[in-house]
């Protein structure tokens, strides 16, 4: 048997990026050699087993076939006649169908060596379209590499649109959906993942809340790259410049999808655009299953961003109702990621990158005096139960007035 390197680890390794983790072909066994040798079968009935130290997978070359929609209905047939080059074949982008011995020779036979020092994603053969995740993965690959330059070949992006055009996205399930998007939104330039996803019409069907943002104006005096989906993208962006956590990517994306829905003769104005959105918002957080956290922090910050933005001249009792609607109290991280999202707003503007939010500070201020009022001197007037809930909230507010005042004078 031969064993050879293949994938992430072998591009990787040619563009001098960190390896995290190895993926191996084996050619010319058999599951039973495999076994002999101490491999564990990763599972019941498929050619990957798992090394008996390393615990790095080795998987049998194979080649596969569709036979129906969606990830389950797959054909595959490994055997020791396989050849390397059939199983690099049936891969996405040439960069990634590279295979490499121990020896650091390297197998080539689709160019992605070319591909990688041209900056081009491009897929392999027609059978990319036998994966449609696939679609979602070059997106990905074009944000992590955007910065090298990267570009997706045209003959791909126009597979991609016949795959989005095709019915075969909605086929995916959200579990490996929101894998990729997650992944995606982690990586340094997420914008381009959406861009992309836009250029082949794959926005529209995975995310077309998103995708109706673009051509919707905005008022130029707040907004002065006007368009609602460029804003958004810029967000985004703004969101991975400051290395954000991805609960504050995902609300990042989400925060202004009612705009979407204002009326044409409304235009560039989107009245209550943060209340119409959250139906949107609620639908694509569960179209993908996103983690509660995500889930939360997106609507929250879809329904408050611009509370946020007019922190300095909200009343006392309109600015403790926010604090209570984010229970600060016992979630100060939510608070803290839902005003860094509101700066992420500001910023995501164009010519406006630098400026700067004194709202952040004031709302850190603010819910710092919520929570320093004590509960101890109202137990000990006798309050409790409702009666106490209502105490707390008067001091509350009283000690959010005189902020209020401080800050002003
Ligand atoms: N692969 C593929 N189609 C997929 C998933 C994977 O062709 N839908 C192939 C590619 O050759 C890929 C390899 O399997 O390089 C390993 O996949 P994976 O570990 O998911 O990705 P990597 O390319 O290693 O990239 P990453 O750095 O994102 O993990």
């Amino acid at each position: 048997m031969q064993i050879y390197k293949v994938g992430g680890a072998v591009r990787d390794r040619l563009l001098g990026k960190p390896v995290t983790d190895i993926d191996w072909v084996v050619v010319g066994a058999t599951t039973e050699e495999m076994l002999a040798k101490g491999f564990r079968p990763v599972g019941a009935d498929f050619p990957v087993f798992l090394h008996p130290k390393s615990g790095e997978e080795y998987a049998l070359a194979r080649t596969e076939r569709k036979s129906g929609r969606g990830y389950g209905g797959f054909t595959f047939h490994a055997s020791p006649e396989v050849t390397l080059e059939e199983d690099l074949i049936r891969r996405d982008l040439t960069i990634n169908a590279m295979a490499e011995d121990d020896q650091q020779n390297l197998t080539d036979p689709y160019h992605g060596r070319r591909d990688l020092e041209e900056r081009i994603l491009r897929h392999v053969s027609p059978a990319f379209a036998e994966d449609p995740l696939r679609v979602l993965r070059v997106a990905r690959f074009a944000a992590r590499y955007a910065e090298l330059g990267f570009k997706v070949a045209s003959e791909t992006l126009a597979l991609m649109r016949q795959l989005s055009e095709s019915g075969e996205l909605e086929a995916l399930t959200a579990e490996r959906s929101w894998k990729e998007i997650s992944r995606a939104l982690m990586e340094d330039q997420p914008q381009v993942f959406i861009q992309v996803l836009r250029d082949c019409g794959a926005l529209k069907v995975l995310m077309p809340e998103v995708d109706a943002l673009f051509g919707v104006p905005q008022p130029q005096a707040h907004h002065p790259e006007i368009d609602s989906g460029i804003h958004t993208l810029s967000v985004l962006e703004q969101s991975a410049l400051y290395k954000q956590p991805l609960t504050v990517r995902w609300a990042c994306l989400l925060h202004d999808l009612g705009k979407g829905l204002t009326p044409e003769e409304e235009w560039p104005r989107h009245i209550a655009h943060e209340h119409k959105g959250l139906k949107l918002i609620k639908a694509i957080n569960e179209r993908f299953k996103a983690p509660k956290d995500c889930q939360e922090l997106a609507l929250l910050v879809g329904q408050y961003h611009t509370h946020g933005h007019r922190a300095l001249e909200l009343k006392a009792s309109t600015l403790l109702e926010l604090l209570q609607s984010f229970d600060v109290y016992r979630r100060p991280q939510r608070f803290e990621e839902f005003i860094v999202a509101c700066e992420m707003d500001a910023r995501g503007r164009k010519g406006l990158e630098q400026r700067s939010y004194p709202q952040a500070d004031y709302l850190r201020g603010a819910a710092n005096v919520a929570r320093g009022v004590a509960v101890q001197p109202l137990l000990e007037k006798g309050f409790k139960g409702p009666e106490l809930g209502e105490a707390l909230k008067r001091e509350r507010l009283k000690a959010l007035k005189a902020y209020k005042e401080s800050a002003a004078s």
